[in-house]
């Protein structure tokens, strides 16, 4: 088991990469605390990971409330301990218009939810890490954060944003032995981020949704989308000591998009 004895935060793991990342790091050995809007789907990956033998507990938060991601980091704490993993995985696209109709409400709140979250979340658990001298941070960021897709300048902007507190927190928290990393997932199809935000794109460029998510795929060098499990295995990695080295990065698990 290589999460053994460890408490892990999984943030929008209701469903889609979050469940897949807590069900897997349960498997492990971790003792796993979900959150998220949605009550009805934490209870739901909370009982699954019990019945197979795994430790969880939940509670429902909107992490673009700087009040909640507090409560949330609270309320982990007294139900599981300090927290030794935090998963910022937790998000929304928001609209699929361009820069110039892109409402700046949606814009903040985008932004509020992947990106002020995760600072957030990180400030209110890394001085029980560096109490420990241990701990890992996992940010989910996003292919969206290296490449150029037209229609989602909030959620692209929030993702690359990631990817510098990503380095920043892990220069200060390298000789006081926190890791802090990231993924870049290229398209995970079955979720319910991704399956929206296809019929929208679908419908905008005037195909139907098969004809886009080809074309899409076409693109990446395995020429197949990604799987949950597939996301959440990478996540595994960085978040033992399998990665003990590696700090500051960003790994693309993508099929073969990104290069750097
Ligand atoms: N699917 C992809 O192709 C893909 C590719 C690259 C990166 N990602 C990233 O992977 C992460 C997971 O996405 P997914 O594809 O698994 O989508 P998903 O199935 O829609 O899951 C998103 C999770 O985040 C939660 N969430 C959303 N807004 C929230 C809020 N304000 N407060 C708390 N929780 C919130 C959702 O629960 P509630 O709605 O109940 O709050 C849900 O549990 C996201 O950060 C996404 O950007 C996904």
């Amino acid at each position: 088991m290589l999460l053994k004895n460890q408490v892990a935060l999984v943030t929008g793991s209701g469903r889609g990469i979050g469940r897949a990342i807590a069900q897997l790091f349960a498997e492990e050995g971790a003792a796993v605390f979900l959150t998220a809007r949605t009550e009805k789907e934490l209870a739901a990956t909370a009982e699954e990971i019990s019945r197979n033998g795994g430790r969880a507990s939940y509670t429902a938060a909107d992490l673009s409330r700087p009040d909640d991601c507090e409560r949330v980091v609270a309320a982990a704490q007294r139900k599981l301990g300090t927290i030794d993993i935090l998963v910022n995985n937790a998000g929304h696209y928001g609209p699929v218009v361009p820069v110039e109709e892109y409402p700046l409400a949606e814009f903040d709140k985008v932004i509020a939810v992947h990106l002020r979250a995760a600072f957030l979340l990180s400030k209110l658990v890394l001085p029980g890490m560096y109490a420990k001298q241990s701990g890992v941070i996992l940010n989910i960021s996003s292919l969206s954060a290296k490449a150029a897709y037209a229609w989602g300048s909030a959620y692209a902007a929030a993702k690359a944003g990631m990817l510098g507190l990503t380095r920043v927190t892990a220069a200060e928290g390298a000789r006081k032995g926190v890791r802090v990393n990231a993924i870049c997932p290229g398209p995970v199809i079955e979720t319910r981020m991704s399956k929206e935000l296809g019929a929208v794109l679908a419908k905008k460029m005037g195909v139907n949704e098969e004809e886009q998510l080809a074309g899409f795929l076409n693109g990446l060098l395995q020429g197949r989308a990604q799987t949950a499990e597939e996301i959440a295995r990478a996540a595994l990695f960085l978040c033992s000591e399998q990665s003990s080295a590696m700090t500051g990065q960003s790994i693309n698990v993508d099929g073969g998009v990104a290069f750097y």
